[in-house]
């Protein structure tokens, strides 16, 4: 019945963007992957771009969320994943492999059971929220833990991917970063132009530099006038760009962007410079405290990396490092909430326990 009713646009060669809306047939002219590949796809991208009443009148502008755990993994990398497997299947990869914080593993995964290929991801024992760990397994990945860092872990990538018949989707690929300039083109599909800022966390350092990517085709493309300033957020405790070095040893509450030495910093570093932006570096309680807000002024609810550029925006207004009056701003979020259910166990206070009786309530609502 199903192959009945989508035929050969679902499971076939032909993409058309009303049968099959995933990133890489709504912006065919824009993402470059080979036009005769077949779609490994979830229907990604197409995520709301939230106005933040509360936050926006607080902070004197217009705010957006972009809200990317909507995707169908719950994280941005399925926009770049969509591609990076796309053309690895068309090249003839049978496995494909990366190492990851915990999002990149659970998209590659899905991507990698929807395309009916073998997929192990190399994750830093302990440092994987629960809900990222959980996504990986049930997509059926074999998942590897060291006992080191995210970035141990690209690097044994790197070479395994070397010297074995292994696909490699960490944002190295140049697919991944295809995919994901996806997300700059919905904003502007959305504004009309680019916003005046763009701020989002940063971690391997990929997603700026996509997001850059992204702006400044459409701009060449003439389908925005304007291009936005990038503002990137790390962590204090795992903030390379910021201080200039390699951090060996990254910590911070924000799992998912504890990363030492990103592989796309330089690239990342040159588009912020360029865009008349920067990379800036705020505390773990700074993230929680954006994060917070996050939920509980706009009911958005992110993971807590995610909320990192926010935490950058609300830190440099403060400092007078940027002026946002009357400006056009969004913010990336770029993981759901569930991912890291345990950091909401550990912040917030326990649920009350009450007797079953109309009693006890009133007594606990006065
Ligand atoms: N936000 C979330 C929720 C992430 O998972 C990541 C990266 C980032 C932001 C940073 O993006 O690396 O492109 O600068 N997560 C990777 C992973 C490292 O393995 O899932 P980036």
């Amino acid at each position: 019945m199903f192959r009945q009713l989508f035929g050969r646009q679902v499971f076939g060669r032909t993409r058309t963007a009303t049968d099959w809306p995933g990133v890489l047939t709504r912006y065919p002219d824009l993402i470059d992957v080979p036009a005769q590949a077949r779609a490994i796809t979830l229907l990604e991208g197409n995520t709301p771009l939230i106005p933040a009443v509360t936050l926006s009148e607080e902070l004197g502008c217009k705010l957006w969320i972009k809200y990317e755990g909507l995707n169908p993994t719950g994280s941005f990398k399925d926009r770049g994943m969509t591609a990076a497997v796309t053309q690895a299947v068309y090249s003839g990869a049978e496995t494909i492999m990366c190492a990851s914080t915990g999002n990149t593993a659970a998209s590659a995964a899905a991507y990698a059971a929807r395309a009916g290929i073998r997929c192990v991801v190399i994750v830093p024992e302990g440092k994987v929220a629960q809900g990222k760990l959980a996504g990986a397994l049930a997509y059926g990945a074999e998942v590897v833990s060291i006992s080191g860092s995210f970035d141990d872990g690209l690097t044994l990538v790197r070479e395994a991917t070397e010297k074995l018949p292994i696909a490699l989707v960490n944002s190295i690929n140049p697919y991944r970063l295809e995919g994901q300039t996806s997300a700059a083109y919905e904003i502007v599909d959305v504004l009309g132009s680019a916003p005046d800022w763009l701020c989002l966390p940063v971690g391997n350092a990929g997603n700026i530099s996509a997001y850059w990517m992204g702006f400044k085709r459409y701009w060449e493309a003439g389908r925005t006038e304007r291009l936005p300033r990038l503002l990137g957020t790390q962590a204090e405790g795992a903030a390379p760009l910021v201080k200039g070095y390699v951090i060996k040893q990254p910590e911070t509450v924000a799992t998912a962007i504890r990363i030492g030495s990103p592989a796309r910093g330089e690239q990342a570093l040159a588009a912020a410079d360029e865009s008349g932006g920067f990379i800036t570096a705020v505390s773990d309680a700074a993230i929680l405290s954006a994060w917070r807000q996050l939920a509980t002024q706009e009911g958005i609810f992110v993971e807590p990396a995610s909320a990192a550029g926010l935490a950058g925006l609300l830190a440099s207004v403060e400092q007078n490092r940027i002026d946002v009056k009357g400006q056009r701003v969004v913010c990336v979020v770029t993981g759901h909430g569930l991912k890291d259910p345990q950091i909401v166990l550990d912040q917030a206070e326990p649920p009350a326990t009450l007797e079953p009786t109309m009693a006890a309530l009133e007594d606990y609502l006065a």
